[in-house]
């Protein structure tokens, strides 16, 4: 079997004897027997910590879960600074957070949670932080500040939150390059190894944005105004 490895000076082929075997392996082999300068991320070794992701014929995926195929073609994730090799640095995907304010600001400290209420938004806690949906988010090639689906995703879990008294600061700082620069193209969630529906999560925004008198600025422009949400005739 060989596979084709993106470095600094081009693809690389290696051929490697293993069969049924995961991406990371695959990479290990290859790092122990015939390149020990071949770099990558590792951690769990089990679809845990998220640190192993990569791009396998041009799909995100973690290298610790994906059963390698004869031909593939592995490079390290896009829209992230590229370290070396398939090592990438994912701390600017991380300041979007900060920016987005992605937490608890007005703590209600009488709510308390029920189950049903943690069933909410759930989902959006098993983020793994792997960088797959910035990776595959096809809006950072017009907009490098588009706040992402993993922030927008941690915004709808702390605005959904009932303990949270106040989001509207939340709301208001989703308004620039967040939830009306999302193209709802959905590549984000397909390419979440946590089933996490970042898109869903951002329409869930937009309709709480518009219930707070935002609407999208595109359309804003394109009619001379908005949409009446602030009581002001646009046509
Ligand atoms: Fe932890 Fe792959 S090594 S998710």
């Amino acid at each position: 079997m060989k596979i084709s490895v993106k470095r600094e000076n081009g693809f690389v082929e290696y051929g490697v004897e293993l069969k049924e075997t995961t991406l990371l392996e695959v990479l290990n082999f290859v790092k122990q027997t015939q390149d020990n300068s071949l770099s990558f991320s590792s951690g769990c070794r089990s679809g845990v910590c998220g640190s192993c992701s990569m791009r396998v014929n041009e799909r995100e995926v973690l290298a610790c879960t994906y059963k390698v195929k004869d031909g593939d073609v592995i490079e390290p994730l896009r829209n992230v600074t590229l370290i070396r090799d398939l090592v990438v640095d994912m701390d600017k995907s991380y300041t979007f957070n900060a920016k987005s304010k992605s937490w608890l600001s007005s703590l209600n400290s009488d709510a308390r949670l029920t189950s049903e209420d943690e069933k909410i938004n759930e989902v959006q806690s098993d983020c793994i932080l792997c960088g797959s949906c910035y990776s595959a988010c096809p809006v950072y090639s017009v907009n490098e500040e588009f706040l992402g689906p993993f922030a927008l995703t941690r915004v709808w879990k702390y605005v959904s939150d009932k303990r949270e008294l106040d989001a509207s600061e939340k709301i208001e700082t989703i308004q620039t390059n967040g939830v009306w620069d999302c193209t709802l193209c959905n590549e984000c969630t397909i390419v979440c190894p946590q089933n996490i529906s970042s898109k869903a999560d951002i329409e869930k925004l937009r309709v709480k944005s518009t219930i707070a008198g935002y609407s999208d600025p595109s359309f804003s422009n394109s009619f001379g105004g908005g949409f009446g949400f602030d009581g002001t005739p646009s046509f």
